[in-house]
């Protein structure tokens, strides 16, 4: 099911504003994986976090693969062009709102300005197959996906995450997801009680 929101799961998106920006401000490219990305809430908040807290030079580095296994069909068209209705941008911070929507002809809604919607992509891609969208990502982020799957498919599905990931590289889940006991020696917890990892070799 699609359900998403902006800003959806705020302590996460904090954490990765405290313990992951700055590391990725350092690094020449960096490339995100947002994997189940739904209809574009959830990269376009993470874009605007990472804008809040990153100079413009620095964000023009930045692209995120957001990818969705999209059983609608739509999630392409509705990311490309960022156009939400006002019932779904309604409780976005208001200093947030003002500086990354812009009013369009269509009534009562908003457009993610060009800046933030030029960093991300889409594209239909089904987890289960176990095949990355690409290697070397600085940061994966999966949130309230791997819970609908079967424990041995959410393992071989944080294996390949592993696996694409840079050295270093960081690895976000929903507050309520735990890593799997199997797969608990590839990462290192960054905070304590959050789901925040970084890949270890
Ligand atoms: C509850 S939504 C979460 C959206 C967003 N990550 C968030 O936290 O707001 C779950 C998403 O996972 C996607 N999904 C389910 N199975 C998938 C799979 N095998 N591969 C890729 N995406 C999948 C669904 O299409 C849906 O958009």
């Amino acid at each position: 099911m699609a359900f998403t929101y902006f800003f959806r799961d705020m302590q996460t998106l904090d954490m990765i504003r405290d313990h992951i920006i700055p590391s990725l401000r350092a690094r020449r490219y960096i490339n995100i994986w947002d994997a189940g990305c739904a209809m574009g809430p959830e990269p376009y908040s993470i874009a605007m976090i990472l804008r809040e807290n990153m100079g413009k030079m620095i964000f023009r580095n930045v692209k995120i693969y957001s990818t969705d296994i999209d059983g609608s069909n739509l999630f392409g068209e509705i990311i490309k062009n960022g156009l939400y209705p006002k019932n779904q941008v309604a409780r976005i911070p208001k200093d947030i709102f003002t500086k990354y929507f812009e009013p369009t002809d269509k009534p009562d809604h908003f457009r993610v300005v060009t800046e933030i919607r030029k960093c991300i992509t889409f594209q239909k891609h089904d987890l289960l197959t176990l095949r990355p969208v690409r290697k070397n990502f600085d940061l994966i982020i999966c949130k309230n996906v791997l819970l609908h799957f079967q424990l041995e498919q959410r393992i071989k599905v944080i294996k390949m995450f592993h696996d694409s990931l840079v050295d270093g590289g960081f690895f976000v889940m929903e507050q309520t997801q735990k890593l799997p006991g199997q797969v608990q020696t590839m990462f290192d917890p960054i905070v304590s009680n959050a789901q925040v990892f970084q890949k270890l070799e």
